[in-house]
């Protein structure tokens, strides 16, 4: 059977990609943001899945205004890095497994997750920057990737605990595929950030640390905090932590917390980041 072994979160902050693509990870700036991902770096050596659940939010790169899905997943064969105004990242294509996915589809409408399905569709930093962070710059990704997109760029927004109970039917649904698969999944963006207006470069770190002392062993306790909690507290753009909660929920109870990172400044943005073995 197919299981989900564990559980990654990261911010997927687009300079982040872009300090990775022009060769600048050692500068001062940056050298102590990427310190921060040297045990998953090692770590992912040992443990490469087979399938990575990748929970991340467009942000109008695909899907613009005409249409806004709240769930969405991406179903072609592959993806290719999107354009967001300077060219596609110099990053490998990211190839599904369209058989799981299928699968993982089938048994959330069943489950009352009526996402929409995605044939064609590019990725952006959302996605690709989680995996060069962890992957490092490689030739090809080692292993297959499954992008579930979340709304969070125009209202209404799903709340934590809709999010939430979308990962737990992601983990029933990969619990009951025949195939031998290990299956990560990720969530991606926050921590906290506001990218425009007069609160533009919110920062909100007792927050943010709070949720990573809860994230792991008491998160009901954050999935109650409201949207526009998210909003008053950690900025416009700080409530892709919701990627965190649907990321955890399919984790199932008990994990292994194995690392966690905190770091600010990296853009306008707080970088979080946790690396969770499922205990069952
Ligand atoms: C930044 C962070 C994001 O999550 C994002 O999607 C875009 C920009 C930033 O901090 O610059
Ligand atoms: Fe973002």
């Amino acid at each position: 059977m197919a299981r989900i072994t564990a559980g990654i979160a990261t911010s997927h902050v687009p300079a982040i990609g872009a300090a990775i693509d022009n060769g600048r990870t050692l500068d001062d700036y940056w050298k102590p943001v990427f310190e921060g991902y040297e045990f998953v770096k090692e770590w992912i050596k040992d443990n490469t899945p087979d399938v990575v659940i990748l929970i991340y939010n467009d942000h109008a790169s695909a899907l613009m205004l005409d249409i806004v899905p709240t769930f969405a997943m991406g179903f072609a064969e592959e993806f290719l890095p999107a354009d967001e105004g300077w060219g596609r990242r110099p990053v490998p294509t990211v190839y599904n497994d369209t058989d799981l996915a299928a699968h993982i589809a089938e048994q959330l409408v069943i489950d009352e997750f009526d996402l929409t399905i995605i044939n064609d569709m590019d990725v952006d930093h959302g996605l690709t920057v989680p995996l060069s962070l962890v992957f490092g710059e490689v030739e090809q990704w080692p292993c297959k990737v499954i992008p579930i997109a979340v709304n969070v760029t125009q209202f209404p927004t799903p709340s934590g605990e809709r999010c939430w109970k979308l990962g737990e039917a992601i983990r029933n649904a990969v619990k009951t595929y025949p195939e031998d698969l290990d299956v990560q999944i990720w969530g991606t963006g926050g921590m906290s950030h506001q990218l425009q207006g007069t609160r533009a470069g919110l920062i909100n770190a007792e927050f943010d640390n709070r949720f990573l002392d809860l994230l792991a062993h008491e998160p009901e306790e954050l999935v109650p905090i409201t949207r526009l909690e998210y909003l008053r507290e950690v900025g416009t753009e700080g409530i892709e932590l919701i990627m965190w909660l649907t990321m955890r929920a399919a984790l199932g109870y008990g994990v292994e917390e194995l690392h966690r990172f905190y770091r600010v400044p990296a853009s306008n943005t707080a970088v979080g980041h946790v690396v969770y073995k499922a205990r069952s």
